[in-house]
Parts: structure tokens; sequence; C-alpha cells
């Protein structure tokens, strides 16, 4: 089976780290050159995804996962009803599981806009952070600080599973739930040969040094700078 996965950046790798144990070929593409997707408009955010999935669709695929929670609480509704090919996102799955439970979210400010989570706090500043390889600590303590002692924590931007480590440091009482778990566990594909192609619009040092933090499998990578137009 033939798999597209695309995000804003490197966030999706914690989505398609979780779908590699379905042995499959997968079309990965992060829109690194565009980052972040959390402060565009909904208007920016169509023209965006709608190439990256006519970029896909070009590789034949058969189902395309979107694995960035600011494009799934925006314009979900507007990429399925556009085109045929099965499309995922990334949220219901989570969504689901977390019906009748409390919980606190961390995501983007689109996201968190969208009102598609439940007590969710802005983090504007950790996707930019997590790209260029920087501390987050600061700013992390920060945005965690009103989260009451021993709560649900959804992940709300597939970025923030790359923060787990540091999370747990600074708050190892609360419960991270990881979306692109759930998805994949949901999911349940067939499994074959396994293939890895990553597509990013910009390849530089640090993108290699966050692929390699989140997958380890072996990838082929190109840079491929797809040509917005307005
Ligand atoms: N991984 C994207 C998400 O899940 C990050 C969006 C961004 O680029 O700000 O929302």
């Amino acid at each position: 089976m033939k798999i597209g996965v695309f995000d804003s950046g490197v966030g999706g790798l914690t989505v398609l780290k979780e779908l590699l144990k379905y042995k499959n070929e997968y079309y990965y593409f992060g829109d690194n050159i565009n980052i972040p997707y959390g402060n565009k408009s909904k208007y920016e955010l169509q023209i965006l995804s709608s190439k990256i999935i006519e970029f896909l669709l070009s590789k034949d695929v058969d189902m395309i996962i979107i694995a960035c929670g600011t494009v799934s609480s925006n314009i979900y509704e507007y990429l399925k009803n556009k085109y045929d090919v099965p499309i995922y996102d990334i949220i219901s799955p989570t969504l689901e599981y977390l019906k009748d439970k409390n919980y606190f979210t961390i995501a983007t400010p689109m996201t968190c806009k969208s009102k598609i989570f439940n007590n969710a706090i802005e983090c504007p500043l950790l996707v930019p952070l997590i790209e260029n390889n920087q501390d987050v600590n600061k700013v992390l303590k920060e945005y965690l600080n009103n989260i009451p002692f021993n709560s649900n924590l959804v992940l709300g931007c597939t970025h923030y599973p790359i923060l787990t480590n540091e999370i747990n440091k600074i708050r190892p009482d609360l419960k991270l739930i990881n979306m692109g778990k759930i998805l994949s566990d949901k999911l349940n594909l067939p499994s074959t040969n396994l293939k890895v192609r990553l597509y990013f619009s910009k390849v530089d040092h640090n993108l290699i040094n966050n692929i390699d933090k989140i997958i380890d499998t072996d990838y082929q990578l190109e840079e491929l700078c797809l040509n917005y137009q307005k």
C-alpha cells in the first residue's frame, strides 16, 4: 500500500514513526519552508495543503494522513470534500479516545482557535524552536505552569511528542496523549514491504538531525519546493 503523510515540518514524523509498525510505502511531505502553519489563515492552509496533496496524489498514494493538528482542526472537511482519495485527520481518533475524559491540551494558536479541543493552551513558540533545534525549556515551563496536577495532557500539535522527555522532566505528573499513536492503533493497516521517502521543502543540517532523532529506519530524502500559486 502507498500512504501519503504530510505536515508543516518534522512534527508529522512523530505520526509516521507510529505508522511504521505497518510495513508500507510511505511518502512524507514536510513543508518546512512555510513553517509555522499554526498562525496561518484557513485560506493559506487550504492553498498549502492542496498543493501537498496534489503532489502526494502524483505518487499514486492510496490514502493520505494529515499529520498536522493545525490542518486537521481547521480545514479537514474542505480537503475531504475536495479529493476522492481517502483522507484521515490526526485529531478525530483522539477526540473519540477522550470521550468522557477530562483533559488539557497544548497546541498551536490556530488549533486552539478552532475550539476542537477543551482547555487548550496556545503555544506559539514551540514549533519554531523545535524546527531550529533550540532549547525549549524556558517557554515550555511557562506553558505547562497552569495545568492542574495529574491531568491528562493532549499533545495537540504533532511536533510536541518530540518534547516528551522535556515535558516529563518538568511535569512528571502529567499523562501525555500522543495523537499519532492513537491514530496508528486505530487504523489497522496491512503490512508488506517498508519503504520511506521523505520530501521537505528545505533540507539542511538541522532537519537531518531532527529526522534522525525521531525515526529509526532507512529513508530516502529529497528537497522539493512546491510552487505555490495564490
Ligand atoms: N505539526 C503541526 C501541528 O500539528 C505544526 C503546525 C505549525 O507549523 O505551526 O499543528
